[in-house]
């Protein structure tokens, strides 16, 4: 007997992502890694000089007679409709027509022999507008009126108002959190290649090659199936290519179609950010009632977001800052409600998590306001308000699950809390220089597209004739290890070695019909239709091995290298082989479609998730309190990630996340000037975290105890965007550090990102 040892590469095996040797060394092809064809063509958008008004001229003629120019496109170019909204809603033009609504939107494109060339020509242009009233910020925006009629949402159970009235202690507070740019490594960037008849090929960086096939093909006037998309990998996406890169991918379409030659266009850093959607900031108003336990009973809170020109994404983005302003705490009596603002700004759009970060750190914040009244350890301020078994969100989806006071107490203990957060308070008393702060928060996040029908998947798999396999799946590689924890999926169903099966290039023309690979659900959805692929293909193989060898089709199994049919014992590729001879189809498309979820967006109730992903962070910071700068000293996480398909991805997921949730909220910051210009639009001026600023003691630990109580992929939780929440304790840290020049019952009430500058401000005001 073959022994029942899993095979190499199977589900649960911490192996190191596919590419991983790849990354490191430069193998692996990236958009623009791709061979140009003779003749290509490269593009440069050229972008509004102002945040809103009439183009009053416009003269492309210097542009035109730049050396190297081949053509200059404008919205009277495009074959199709001038739209790439998302939803369909009309309000994102492709280039701006007649108005100009924020500074850096593209009115033109320049086609030239050159990247360089394109450049140049784009400066060329003149432009004259008339400026109409703008408004930047979302509060300016609430003021003249701008709303969006459909976006906003109201979440409400009980009475929030009466409770509110009624409560024991009662505080009410304003936060404003900052937005973030996504920092990918690689920008955006899309080529286009013309084929026979209406054919149009486009490799691009996407999360979301379905949608750029019909947008594309909307553009260009044509049926879809004229249309493939393909992308190999993303250098980072983290929702910042889930729509906006649709625009790229068209303008590179409309210009190889009118040229007749392959076009390609990757902005540079500054034309990207100032030109692509980023995470929505935020100002909330919250009114909170708590009793003398330090007990939750009424919250009511107004999440005011910059959403930009267009609406994108910013409804399901607003919505799901509500799905998260309880984070993991119950509200009794509870109203919460989403004010969506059209603003002249770059149109906001997904961002790692989703909206669900600025929901979360309210709830964080409000503890800390209980906290700091009450004179309590904001700890135990969380222990106390946390869900028990079946209480109600806001949105009336009970949660039966009881994962964080075990994640709590293992976290408590394994980093020391009590010891060390008593330690830091007595140092601070002594009143040095150097300040500390320590926190532990939580996560709990709600894993689901809050969109019913995008909870679906395909995949395609191909056994030849050597016993080879071809994995195809609907979702999109941008780091986070998806295709390796799909094909340990796949190699757990056949038992064969990881290394037989090949993942390459996501395609329209393999699979059809797919969501973004967003909403962290690109395992759960790509690993179950994979699964249902290899299913069926199976079950063929026992069709074909019970009558082949007449065996009983229930004494057939499959282990590693071979299937074993009562006696006999067969290596996997001889079976796949005269499977072939014998006639057996060795190709399926599997499908998946997420169970049990519904939601009544008018009634705000429903089960929009299929379940919770859990964790707990602790971080320490110490703060330089003459200079406000800051170092975070240690951080100790655990996260649950269900039974993890492979735990060496899903560590690298968590510490990444919470980097760049720290970076969040810590040093990057966007900044607009009056006249709605973008001035944070390089890595000189816009602060991503570095090598340097990670954690000096850094211990991350996955909660191997959990698994989904859900029918997941092999009990597994979605990892990519929770843990992202985790940075919100290096925020709390902070502001426990500066609180500490308070009188002890005032909180630090630091708005987001602490900056240095801002920490520092909030010390000189404490002092006084
Ligand atoms: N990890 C890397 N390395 N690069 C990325 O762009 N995006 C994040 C997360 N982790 C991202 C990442 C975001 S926003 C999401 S929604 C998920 O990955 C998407 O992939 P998944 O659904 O396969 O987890
Ligand atoms: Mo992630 S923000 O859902 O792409």
């Amino acid at each position: 007997m073959k022994d029942d040892q899993a095979p190499r590469g199977s589900a649960h095996q911490p192996i190191a992502h596919d590419s991983a040797h790849k990354h490191v060394t430069g193998a692996a092809d990236y958009t623009d890694d791709l061979t140009e064809p003779v003749g290509t063509l490269h593009a440069c958008l050229g972008l509004s000089q102002i945040a809103h008004g009439r183009i009053t001229s416009l003269d492309l003629a210097p542009v035109r007679n730049a050396p190297g120019v081949v053509c200059v496109l404008t919205a009277s170019d495009i074959p199709g409709p001038n739209d790439v909204s998302p939803a369909g809603r009309g309000d994102d033009p492709i280039f701006a027509e007649d108005i100009v609504h924020f500074h850096g939107q593209p009115i033109f494109a320049v086609i030239a022999e050159s990247r360089d060339a394109a450049r140049r020509a784009a400066r060329l242009a003149e432009i004259e507008y008339e400026p109409l009233d703008i408004a930047l910020g979302p509060l300016d925006a609430r003021a003249a009126g701008r709303d969006y009629a459909a976006l906003p949402l109201t979440l409400r159970r009980g009475n929030a108002e009466t409770a509110l009235e009624t409560a024991p202690h009662r505080i009410k507070g304003r936060f404003a959190i900052g937005g973030q740019d996504h920092f990918y490594l690689e920008g955006q960037i899309a080529m286009a290649s013309p084929g026979e008849d209406d054919e149009m090929i486009v490799n691009v960086s996407t999360q979301h090659p379905s949608e750029v096939q019909h947008m594309v093909a909307h553009a260009l006037g044509c049926p879809s199936n004229a249309v493939v998309v393909n992308v190999r990998r993303m250098g980072g996406g983290f929702g910042g290519k889930e729509t906006q890169m649709n625009l790229f991918a068209c303008v590179a379409a409309i210009a190889a179609r009118r040229t007749g030659r392959t076009v390609k266009i990757r902005p540079d850093r500054d034309d990207d950010m100032t030109a692509t959607g980023k995470r929505h900031d935020f100002v909330v108003d919250y009114d909170l009632g708590f009793d003398d336990e330090g007990r939750i009973t009424a919250v009511s809170g107004d999440w005011y977001a910059r959403c930009g020109f267009s609406a994108d994404l910013s409804g399901a983005v607003c919505d799901r800052a509500l799905f998260h302003a309880d984070n993991a705490y119950f509200y009794p009596d509870v109203r919460l409600q989403s004010h969506p603002m059209r603003t002249n700004t770059v149109s906001n759009t997904a961002f790692r998590g989703f909206g669900g970060p600025q929901g979360v750190i309210v709830a964080e914040r409000m503890i800390e306001e209980i906290a700091y009244r009450l004179g309590l350890d904001p700890l135990e301020v969380r222990r106390r308000n946390l869900y028990r078994n079946g209480q109600l969100t806001p949105y009336h989806q009970p949660v039966e699950d009881q994962i964080l006071p075990r994640i709590f107490d293992e976290l408590e203990a394994s980093c020391d809390y009590a010891a060390r957060r008593e330690a830091i308070i007595a140092d601070n008393r002594r009143g040095g220089v150097i300040r500390r702060g320590i926190a532990l928060t939580p996560v709990k996040f709600g894993i689901s597209f809050t969109a019913t029908h995008f909870n679906q998947a395909g995949a395609l798999i191909h056994i030849y004739s050597d016993g080879s396999i071809r994995l195809n799946h609907g979702g999109t590689e941008m780091g986070q290890g998806l295709n390796t924890k799909v094909a340990q999926v796949v190699a757990e169903a056949f038992q064969c070695d990881i290394a037989r099966i090949k993942i390459t290039r996501t395609t329209t023309e393999k699979v059809p019909n797919t969501s973004a690979t967003a909403a962290s659900s690109g395992t759960d959805l790509n690993g179950m239709a994979a699964l249902d692929a290899a299913e069926q293909i199976k079950a063929r193989l026992v069709a074909f091995v019970a009558e082949h060898w007449q065996q009983d089709p229930a004494d057939i199994r499959f282990v590693p290298g071979f299937i074993i049919a009562g006696a006999h014992e067969i290596p996997f590729d001889e079976v796949v082989s005269k499977a072939i001879f014998a006639r057996v189809s060795m190709s399926a498309a599997g499908h998946y479609k997420t169970p049990k979820i519904h939601w009544d967006r008018e009634a705000g109730r429903g089960r929009p998730f299929y379940y919770f992903a859990y964790g707990a962070a602790c971080a320490e910071v110490s703060v330089d309190t003459l200079t406000g700068e800051y170092v975070i000293e240690r951080a100790d996480i655990l996260h649950d990630v269900g039974r993890s398909l492979n735990p060496a991805i899903d560590l690298g997921q968590i510490e990444g996340a919470f980097i760049q949730g720290a970076g969040w909220l810590t040093s990057e910051e966007l900044w607009w000037d009056d006249k709605g210009r973008l001035r944070t639009h390089a890595p000189s001026t816009y602060k991503i975290p570095l090598a340097s600023d990670r954690p000096r003691i850094f211990n991350t630990r996955l909660a191997e105890w959990s698994e989904c109580a859900e029918r997941t992929i092999k009990r597994s939780k979605a990892v990519g965007e929770p843990p992202f929440m985790l940075g919100i304790s290096v925020f709390e840290a902070l502001n426990m550090a500066v609180a500490s020049f308070g009188d002890g019952r005032s909180p630090a009430r630091l708005d987001a990102p602490a900056t240095p500058e801002r920490v520092l401000m909030a010390i000189e005001r404490l002092r006084r």
